[in-house]
């Protein structure tokens, strides 16, 4: 039975003492053990948010790393300065991130690798965008993406360490869910191309989550669903909504 795990991506939301108040505010009503809740804030705020989850099982995830240990990478962030704060997630490779940053599945594996080198948690997310999808090459697309940012990772790190995260690019901060049906039907695929990468015992054990437009109203529907593991919260993670859908 996989452990469900909803993450919160703030983005770019929120200054510390906001974030801060905020956790304050939602963090009794997200302490559970029924889920695994992880609250990924900006990298100036990660500090403070790990000692205001202290104590609670909510756990600390980050937004983004890079693959080197340390030196001269003007701006950037290692995985021992996130371990250092706390983290034991990390998303790698969000839609943003690819789109905005130029983030390629070699680079999104460079970070997979790293982090788990450290013991945290890559959250590594794939998903197509709207013409991929019309074109009906939407599984080409994401098979590749997996493939190549999951290549060389051990399979009992995929089975025990790894989220695989399908966000459907249509769906992100658009409002527009992908149906339940939908949603699933990829993230079976997910599976099924983990299935032929390791076995179908890492198959069966992997975690992956649905992200895009996830709210209140549509999480008990998606969280049911036999494939999606969880989901990964942009916009709603941002309010009570947040507590609604840990409590699906
Ligand atoms: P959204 O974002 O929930 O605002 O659509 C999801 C994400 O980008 O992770």
């Amino acid at each position: 039975m996989r452990k469900k795990i909803i993450a919160g991506n703030w983005k770019m939301n929120y200054c510390v003492n906001k974030g801060e108040a905020f956790v304050e505010e939602i963090k009794n009503s997200i302490n559970t053990d029924e889920v695994d809740v992880v609250i990924c804030p900006n990298f100036v705020s990660l500090d403070r948010i790990s000692d205001a989850i202290d104590g609670t099982s909510v756990k600390l995830g980050a937004q983004n790393v890079y693959f080197e240990d340390k030196g001269a990478y003007t701006g950037e962030t290692s995985v021992d300065m996130l371990a250092a704060v706390g983290v034991s997630y990390c998303i790698v490779g969000h839609s943003e991130r690819r789109q905005y940053f130029a983030e390629t599945d070699e680079i999104v594996n460079k970070k997979a690798k790293k982090l788990l080198e450290k013991d945290i948690c890559p959250i590594v997310c794939v998903g197509e965008t709207l013409e991929e999808r019309e074109s009906n090459t939407m599984f080409e697309v994401v098979e590749k993406e997996v493939r190549d940012s999951l290549a060389d990772i051990d399979k009992e790190l995929i089975a025990n360490k790894v989220v695989i995260a399908y966000e459907p690019i249509w769906a992100i901060g658009t409002g527009k869910t992908a149906t339940a049906e939908q949603a699933n039907e990829m993230c079976k695929f997910i599976r099924e191309v983990v299935a032929k990468m390791y076995d179908e015992a890492t198959a069966e054990k992997v975690r992956i989550q649905y992200g895009g437009s996830v709210k209140p109203s549509n999480a008990n529907e998606i969280l049911n669903m036999s494939d999606i593991d969880g989901a990964l919260v942009g916009g709603a993670s941002l309010t009570n909504d947040f507590v609604a859908i840990v409590n699906y």
